[in-house]
């Protein structure tokens, strides 16, 4: 006789058909790998009558959600819908249900990672997430198996494919940032806000879940350092490509002793560093181990069947489990709270773009300044500008703690001199 795992589905968007599409394209395959059936037996959605990417009997789809939760013909639920209300309401009540949960959703898991995980524990399911991070890219399960005996001193990565393909758009082609947006929108890429991805937050979530899992800590979303690409100006980008320089909306985070430093910004990345060679939607995360060395985890970020072969794994994962009888095993050993680096650990080089007063004696003084605060420079790039007596000064610095970098910042914005600062940025890799 023929074994059957039911599948209910919440959300029938981007994300939502390429799972229908994997289930129906690859039915015989996936029936070979897991011994079982994957049988899609109801889907949760808004509008019963709204057009869909993919086909699938009007039958099964509903607007109730007890169709999928309380359904006994189901033995996974996975969640695609968004949003941290309904979705947490639901994969609770999933879960108080005893249905294994897989789901995409790293606002969610971020916020209520720990609680969801000890709720699944208790009821004996699964909880899986990949999709949550990475898109298509296998990366949590490359922390949680493939280096699952190494300690993790670092985690850097491009994690949000909107803020990267806008960029890329921007940098290479001269695209207006609203435009590359919208290109974004259109693609399925950008959240149905998509605030959270341009003002880093989509980013600092998936920090949240990538700092957890990779150093056994809770690191709580307001301690995560976040800015946005909203500020980027094409001025800084054309800088960069003088300088070998790539911005990249940067995900770190990095362990000093017992101490973690979690951030999210538009950062400079040497064009000798792998990371300024992903482009578009793309993701990658580097991961540095003790014992490993540096590895990295790379591909599509985002859109629908990237994302839904993520999902899929984990519901592949969970279908081995029910049939091995070790489900509910899942969860992540959380040792404690993390404990945030002082900015004197916390060390890198810094890009600074300044307005100055066009006047003899104006860079000495700047200079002065940096020499009195033991920081020195790797370039200097001095040019005037069509601004009567005014000139633009691009400093890049060698590596100096954040403590000292914002110290000298606030020297120079009390300078005479220095008209304004109109950017700074982080330097990844070594520039030449
Ligand atoms: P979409 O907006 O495309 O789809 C959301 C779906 O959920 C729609 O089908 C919608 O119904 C349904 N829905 C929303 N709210 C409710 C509700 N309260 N009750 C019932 N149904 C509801 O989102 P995506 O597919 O893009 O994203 C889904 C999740 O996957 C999000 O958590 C997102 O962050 C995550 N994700 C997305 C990626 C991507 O590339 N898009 C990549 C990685 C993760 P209807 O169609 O009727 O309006
Ligand atoms: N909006 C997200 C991104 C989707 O652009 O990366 C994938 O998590």
């Amino acid at each position: 006789m023929d074994r059957k795992i039911g599948i209910g589905i919440l959300g029938l968007g981007v994300v939502g058909s390429g799972i229908i599409h994997i289930i129906k394209e690859n039915k015989e395959m996936l029936y070979k790998k897991i011994g079982s059936n994957l049988s899609i037996e109801r889907v949760l959605v808004q509008d019963i009558e709204k057009d869909r990417n993919v086909t699938l009997p009007k039958k099964l789809l509903t607007t109730n959600p007890d169709d999928v939760l309380k359904n006994p013909d189901i033995d996974i639920v996975i969640e695609v819908i968004g949003g941290t209300d309904d979705a947490y309401i639901f994969i609770e009540e999933a879960l108080n249900n005893r249905k294994h949960v897989v789901t995409a959703n790293k606002d969610l898991i971020a916020l209520y990672g720990s609680e969801l995980h000890d709720l699944a524990e208790q009821q004996g399911c699964d909880l899986f997430y990949e999709a949550s991070v990475g898109g298509g890219i296998p990366v949590l399960r490359g922390l949680t198996d493939g280096l699952v005996s190494d300690e993790i001193q670092e985690v850097m990565g491009i994690i949000n494919g909107t803020t990267n393909y806008i960029l890329t758009k921007m940098d290479e082609e001269g695209v207006p940032f609203e435009e590359a947006l919208q290109d974004a929108q259109k693609l399925g890429f950008a959240e149905a806000d998509p605030t959270a991805d341009i003002k880093g937050l989509d980013a600092a979530r998936k920090m949240a879940i990538l700092a957890r899992l990779a150093f056994h800590m809770n690191v709580a979303l307001d301690d995560i350092e976040t800015r946005g690409i909203t500020n980027i100006s094409l001025t800084d980008l054309e800088y960069g490509k003088q300088l070998g320089l790539t911005m990249k909306l940067i995900g770190m985070a990095k362990t000093h002793n017992d101490t973690v430093e979690v951030s999210v910004q538009p950062t400079f990345i040497a064009n000798v560093h792998p990371l300024s060679a992903v482009k578009n939607e793309y993701n990658a995360v580097y991961v540095k181990g003790k014992a490993v060395g540096e590895t990295m985890f790379y591909g599509p970020g985002a859109g629908s069947l990237p994302t839904a072969t993520a999902i899929m794994a984990d519901v592949i994962h969970v279908a081995k489990n029910i049939q091995l009888g070790i489900t509910g095993k899942s969860g992540p050993i959380i040792e404690r709270s993390a404990r945030l680096s002082p900015p004197h650990l916390r060390t890198s080089s810094f890009y600074i773009r300044l307005h100055v007063h066009d006047r003899v004696g104006s860079f000495a003084h700047i200079s002065q300044l940096f020499q009195d605060m033991d920081m020195s420079f790797k370039r200097i790039v001095q040019t005037p500008m069509k601004k009567q007596q005014t000139a633009e000064i691009i400093l890049v610095t060698h590596q100096t703690s954040l403590e000292s970098f914002t110290n000298a910042m606030n020297k120079l914005q009390q300078m005479d001199v220095v008209k304004s600062i109109e950017s700074y940025y982080q330097i990844e890799g070594e520039t030449v």
